[in-house]
């Protein structure tokens, strides 16, 4: 799959996330799937907050890059995502995952930028609320 954004075109905050979510991608443990994914996260106060899957025997238990990038950022004391990009090999479209999706709305807001990318660059851009539309965050709690 072509990408859309090759590396070269990228603004250089966004190569930045990119080749950040490249160095941890390699970095993941997938000897299960084999299938190796990055993430890096742009926070509030613009640091960059990294994560790859982590996988584990009990298949269950395994995690998402996603959700590691997650818990750096809020071990970090960040709790504002504004961007996201997300790295995978293969030809198909790198998804985040239905979870990582909702994971990724508990601190995002709805217009915020999630990359989809190949090892070539961004492939697909969409807001977290193409991604996840009508969802339920924090605010569907208010009052209760
Ligand atoms: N995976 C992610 O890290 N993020 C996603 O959004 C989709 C799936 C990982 C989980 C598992 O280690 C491997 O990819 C195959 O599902």
């Amino acid at each position: 799959m072509e990408p859309s954004i090759p590396v070269a075109a990228m603004t250089p905050a966004v190569r930045e996330l990119f080749e950040a979510a490249l160095a941890i991608q390699r970095r993941a443990y997938a000897p299960y799937s084999n299938y190796q994914v990055g993430a890096a996260i742009r926070a509030a106060n613009g640091a960059i907050y990294v994560g790859c899957n982590v996988e584990n025997a009990a298949y269950p238990q395994g995690c998402c890059a996603e959700a590691s990038a997650i818990s750096a950022m809020i071990g970090a004391g960040e709790h504002q995502i504004i961007e996201v990009l997300v790295v995978a090999d293969g030809e198909r479209l790198a998804s985040c995952c239905g979870g990582c999706r909702q994971r990724i709305r508990e601190f995002a807001a709805l217009d915020t930028p999630v990359h989809t990318c190949g090892p070539d660059g961004i492939r697909l851009t969409l807001t977290l609320d193409q991604l996840l539309p009508y969802s339920f965050g924090p605010e569907n709690l208010e009052g209760f």
